[in-house]
């Protein structure tokens, strides 16, 4: 099995990452494959609402006109069985890299030839409000939201706040071994 961890902070050691790692190190554990990507260290452009009307290649074509590194991504998502979307709380909503790439993704799967990429591939949304702590449930809720509509199967969405990251993170290991067993919402 192979799980993809899509990270929203840039900070490798920051609470969202230790947040995801408890996952990771529940999936290695069970003997699965895991890679980390950091959404800020790549080109991942915001949309350019190429024509008047809003819309533009990807209504028609299921990809986008921008030549970055929303591609090779979604084929990270695709190669993956399961994908953990994981982003730190930004004014209770998702980090700016996190958005900017999901806008682009629920564009492309409009389209019936971007959608068949990744429906149906499982997902886990993480979102950890690392500073008051407050809002993290709205921020999985705007995330719940942006998965699903991308075709995206959303097995499980976690918040997490820094009063509790702590005492969360054996049960995220659990949730680790248990994306070994290949849930699904359904
Ligand atoms: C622009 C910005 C907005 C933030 N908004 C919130 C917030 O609404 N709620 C919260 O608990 N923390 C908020 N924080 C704090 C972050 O959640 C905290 O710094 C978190 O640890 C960042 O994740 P990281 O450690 O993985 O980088 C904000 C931080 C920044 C930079």
């Amino acid at each position: 099995m192979k799980i993809l961890m899509l990270s929203g902070s840039r900070n490798p050691e920051g609470q969202t990452a230790r947040a995801a790692n408890g996952i990771l190190a529940g999936v290695t554990q069970a003997g699965g494959d895991v890679e980390s990507i950091f959404l800020p260290t790549l080109q991942i452009e915001r949309c350019r609402q190429c024509e008047d009307n809003g819309w533009g290649l990807c209504k028609d074509k299921g990809r986008c006109v921008i030549d970055d590194d929303l591609p090779g991504l979604l084929e990270k998502v695709q190669a993956a069985d399961v994908t953990i979307f994981a982003t730190p709380v930004y004014f209770g909503d998702l980090s700016e890299s996190m958005r900017a790439f999901l806008s682009r993704v629920r564009r492309t799967t409009i389209n019936e030839k971007g959608r068949a990429l990744i429906e149906g591939k499982s997902a886990v949304g993480v979102c950890v409000a690392g500073g008051s702590g407050n809002n993290a449930p709205e921020c999985c809720s705007i995330l719940d939201k942006f998965l699903a509509k991308c075709g995206l199967d959303v097995v499980n969405m976690i918040a997490v706040r820094r009063q509790n990251l702590e005492a969360k993170l054996p049960g995220m290991e659990a949730i680790g071994k248990w994306l070994m067993t290949k849930p699904s919402s359904g």
